[in-house]
């Protein structure tokens, strides 16, 4: 369906998927935020009323886990990691209408009456459930925060969910050895009250909604399978403690962040509507005033296309009108990887190289297909430099001095026989239009290149060069330059979407505001131009292996005072820096891995049959007590330790020795033996400080 306002512009809404605030935005997201800012520019130039939406996605367990790691509130994290995200997508011209959070007043607002109207409706329902909970932690354990040994193949520290070896999926009980992620405890059952929603209410619905054009027939056919299977109801609530809305009426429970997360979307647009005095209704209730679209990558189909548009529909708001979904960024044909330093930042690539190579790269491999893309640096810098480079820009290199010299910037007066090409170039517009519109910037970007070849084919044909140096030729030079000028200007035009700021370039060097499809048709002719800057360098390999070295994460050393843990794995001890040499440089991110606490030393004991070990327990104040072996023996007796301050690292996985669970490390300096000096804070800290 096609919406349009007074004026008859389609009104259009476009979103991607909200991205976690608990980490930066790399090559990977940006396939997806680079995917929809071609289609919104596209769509904006074509006249288009179309708004572009997003947020942060800001709740759940593992952001208020990392602001307690970081001795930070999960409001300052997930404050910080905006104003990071936000100058990211700047850094690569991903242009929003509004960037938004999903910790606001207007999503908590929509996101209670998109229950409260479901609960109405009557499509919630309460059940009791099982789930495992960790007395040390206090909370109940997500699936993630639960490890131990897969059932199935044996394989040890897999995931309460999934087997990471074998791929076995199974219920977190059914793991062996089943251990707290954040304490290493073996966790309980606990019952505990949650509401679902009801999401087979909506079968009927679902079925038409997803067979009537709404989404990509391989998306279809996969949402066939999971109707066919039948639809569950959904949990959409989680006990406290946990960053995020409380439901209400049901105090301690807040809602899953998955059921506030695409209410973002409706949030981000409501507060554009209050800055831009739009009408709200007009995009969340009015179906016939406007088309909503979703991009999304296709691991979160499942939410964006059952889950979605039965809660929409359940509370009496609009469903979408589609949604795209693209497939998963391979880089060099592998996985991003942090070893091999494919998996990229979007600041350190933004460090090395321009924004526009990777916006046009990825256009060159998106197609409306669901199929993943590989990014290969090689074909990249080849792509970028042969096609950007050597046709686009190269046109005017080639042809805009001679303008500029001989005739005093100003083209032909009136605009010459080219053998129809420019007429051409303005049919293929359609084309290219069409392409865009269909998402298969693939072809686009194919067809704009063939376009190049036959305007390069053209100045090979007339070799302005050697016309410059036959006075005679004068006028057939200028005219030369000014058929080149005008294909490279209808070249950039179509390129805008991709390259928005090679047009702004382009549209100063051709004294106009802005280049736009609309005026592509008339030739330009008896106006001048400004002289020619240099508009995009050539992709330097030395730079993307430059990119690729700064990416490459390397193993963080221990701590650089020497750790007391007593004897540990000799495959973990080989990457500690044993030497006296300052070890590796780490990010500032590396080191917030490490959480580093304030322990008050409660007891401390001899360790039979160890000669070099004392356990020690450790009173972390509110994070509770570790059990600790520190080869510590030589230069201290227990009875000097009780009641001493110290500096532990609270976050290490625990270590099984031949005495007990090792549940941390205390922090000394010095070589060993009896030179070893445990560190103390200064007076005034307190047992469960974090340490930064
Ligand atoms: O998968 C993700 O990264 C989610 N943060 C996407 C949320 S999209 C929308 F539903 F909010
Ligand atoms: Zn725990």
């Amino acid at each position: 369906m096609t919406s349009t306002d007074s004026s008859n512009r389609r009104r259009i809404l476009v979103t991607s998927a909200l991205p976690y605030a608990n980490g930066h935005i790399h090559l990977g997201h940006l396939v997806e935020y680079i995917q929809t800012d071609v289609w919104v520019r596209y769509q904006k130039m074509r006249g288009n009323d179309c708004l572009y939406v997003c947020a942060d996605d800001t709740h759940g367990t593992p952001i208020m886990l990392r602001a307690q790691r970081e001795g930070i509130s999960p409001e300052e994290l997930v404050e910080q990691m905006h104003k990071d995200h936000v100058d990211d997508f700047k850094g690569f011209y991903v242009e929003f209408d509004n960037y938004f959070s999903t910790n606001s007043e207007e999503n908590r607002l929509l996101s209670e009456e998109v229950y409260l109207k479901n609960r109405e409706a009557g499509h919630i329902a309460q059940e009791t459930v099982r789930q495992a909970f960790c007395e040390h932690d206090a909370m109940f354990l997500p699936d993630r925060y639960i490890r131990g040994t897969c059932p199935s193949c044996g394989a040890e520290d897999q995931y309460g969910d999934s087997c990471e070896v074998c791929s076995a999926t199974y219920a977190p009980v059914d793991l062996k050895d089943a251990g707290c992620a954040l304490c290493g405890k073996p966790p309980v059952e606990r019952e505990s009250e949650h509401y679902f929603f009801k999401l087979g209410d909506f079968e009927e619905f679902l079925k038409k909604w997803t067979r009537s054009g709404t989404l990509q027939d391989e998306m279809a056919n996969k949402l066939d399978e999971w109707l066919n299977a039948g639809l569950k109801n959904w949990d959409i609530s989680r006990d406290g403690p946990y960053f995020g809305f409380e439901i209400p009426d049901a105090p301690g429970k807040y809602f899953y962040v998955w059921l506030d997360a695409p209410i973002g979307y409706m949030a981000s647009t409501m507060a554009l509507c209050k800055r831009t005095d739009r009408d709200f209704d007009t995009y969340w209730r009015n179906e016939s005033e406007s088309e909503v679209y979703h991009f999304i990558g296709k691991d979160i189909l499942y939410f964006h296309t059952l889950f979605w548009p039965a809660m929409l529909k359940g509370a009496g708001f609009r469903t979408p009108t589609a949604v795209f979904a693209h497939g998963f960024l391979t880089v060099n044909g592998q996985k991003m990887s942090k070893s091999r330093g494919t998996f990229i930042n979007a600041r350190t690539y933004l460090k090395h190289l321009d924004p526009e190579y990777i916006r046009y790269y990825y256009a060159s491999k998106l197609t409306s297909r669901v199929d993943d893309i590989d990014l290969s640096m090689e074909d990249f810098t080849l792509r970028v430099n042969s096609d950007l480079v050597g046709k686009v820009v190269n046109l005017a290199s080639r042809t805009a001095g001679f303008i500029n010299k001989r005739f005093q910037g100003n083209l032909s007066e009136q605009y010459p026989d080219d053998e129809n090409l420019h007429e051409d170039f303005v049919i293929t517009g359609e084309e290219i239009a069409g392409y865009y519109e269909s998402r298969d910037y693939a072809k686009a970007m194919f067809t704009i290149m063939r376009l190049a070849d036959r305007a390069n084919q053209f100045v090979e044909n007339n070799a302005p060069w050697t016309l410059a140096k036959d006075p005679e030729k004068t006028e057939r030079l200028q005219d030369v330059c000014t058929i080149t000028l005008n294909l490279f200007r209808i070249l950039v035009t179509y390129l805008t979407p991709v390259l928005p700021t090679l047009s702004d370039k382009v549209a100063a060097f051709m004294n106009e505001e802005t280049l736009s499809w609309d005026a592509v048709s008339t030739p330009y002719s008896g106006r001048s131009i400004n002289k020619f800057k240099h508009m995009m360098q050539r992709v330097d390999p030395k730079k993307v292996a430059a990119m690729i070295e700064d990416s490459k994460e390397s193993t963080p050393p221990s701590p650089a005072p020497q750790a007391a843990t007593g004897k540990g794995s000799k495959k973990k001890d080989k990457q500690r820096n044993d030497t006296d040499d300052i070890a590796e440089e780490i990010g500032i991110d590396d080191f917030f891995k490490v959480d580093l606490r304030v322990a008050r030393i409660k007891e401390a004991s001899h360790v039979e049959g160890a000669d070099k070990l004392l356990q020690l327990t450790l009173d972390l104040g509110k994070y509770g007590e570790r059990t600790v072996f520190a080869g510590i023996k030589s230069s201290y007796s227990p009875e000097d330790l009780v009641g001493r301050m110290t500096v532990c690292v609270a976050n290490l996985a625990p270590r099984k020795m031949k005495f007990g669970n090792s549940e941390g490390m205390v922090l000394a300096a010095g070589s060993g033996g009896k030179e070893l000096f445990i560190l103390s804070p200064d007076s005034g800290a307190n047992p469960g400080m974090r340490i930064k």
